[in-house]
């Protein structure tokens, strides 16, 4: 499973990008406004930090606006994947891009049938919410698993992206559910490689190992 970094926050991205981890980043206006910067800057510096995917998101909402919003921000790098909104001009703005083969990851998906009409528009990456979901007492992964199926029936090549991750415990489902990529914030990627017992085993080699009074180097 591939992972992006949801987050517009350039220097958590610099330092996960360090790990040889990260696939791609994901941002979206809320994400923008926190970061406190220009979006066009913040989508470029974004890009030179990773050569996989940027997802940045159109804020129009009628088809042929959304794309003159689409052409503006592919200007600003070739890894730029544009997010557009579910709706129906969201996926005719979706069919003409990626029929020109640009990126597009399909944003704000809750339901397989949307999921589907993504795939047929051609979308790139789909975007279901799970954690958006898992608020409404609603199991957000049965999500990911249903539009697993559906796009494994027909062979679909829409990556499904794991979006709205608040938990371990969403990453480890959705690897687990067949999800393509999961977008995940910064501190939940750092999280993921925690645990007590690595803690606790590490710190006994360690006082072992200062016991033999040896050095590896
Ligand atoms: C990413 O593409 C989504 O916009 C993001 O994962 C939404 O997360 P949230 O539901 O925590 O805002």
């Amino acid at each position: 499973m591939k992972f992006f970094v949801d987050t517009a926050d350039t220097n958590e991205i610099r330092e996960l990008a360090a790990t040889g981890l990260i696939d791609g980043v994901t941002t979206n206006p809320s994400l923008i406004v926190k970061s406190g910067r220009d979006f066009k800057e913040v989508i470029k510096e974004i890009c030179e930090l990773t050569d996989g995917p940027v997802s940045a998101e159109v804020t129009a909402l009628e088809t042929g606006a959304m794309l003159a919003e689409a052409q503006e921000l592919l200007k600003i790098a070739k890894n730029v994947c544009i997010k557009l909104p579910l709706t129906i001009d969201g996926l005719k703005a979706c069919k003409a891009l990626t029929d020109e083969g640009h990126m597009v990851n399909v944003t704000l998906c809750f339901s397989a049938n949307q999921a589907l009409l993504a795939a047929k528009a051609g979308a790139t990456f789909i975007s279901p919410f799970i954690g958006r979901l898992d608020d409404m007492n609603i199991d957000g992964m049965e999500l990911i698993e249903d539009i697993r199926i559906i796009y494994d029936n027909y062979d679909f090549e829409t990556e499904i992206l794991a979006a709205s991750i608040r938990t371990a415990n969403h990453v480890k489902q959705s690897a687990m559910a067949g999800a393509d990529v999961a977008t995940i914030p910064p501190a939940v990627i750092k999280g993921l490689a925690k645990h007590p017992l690595t803690d606790k085993g590490l710190e006994a080699f360690l006082a072992d190992w200062a016991k033999t009074g040896q050095s590896i180097l």
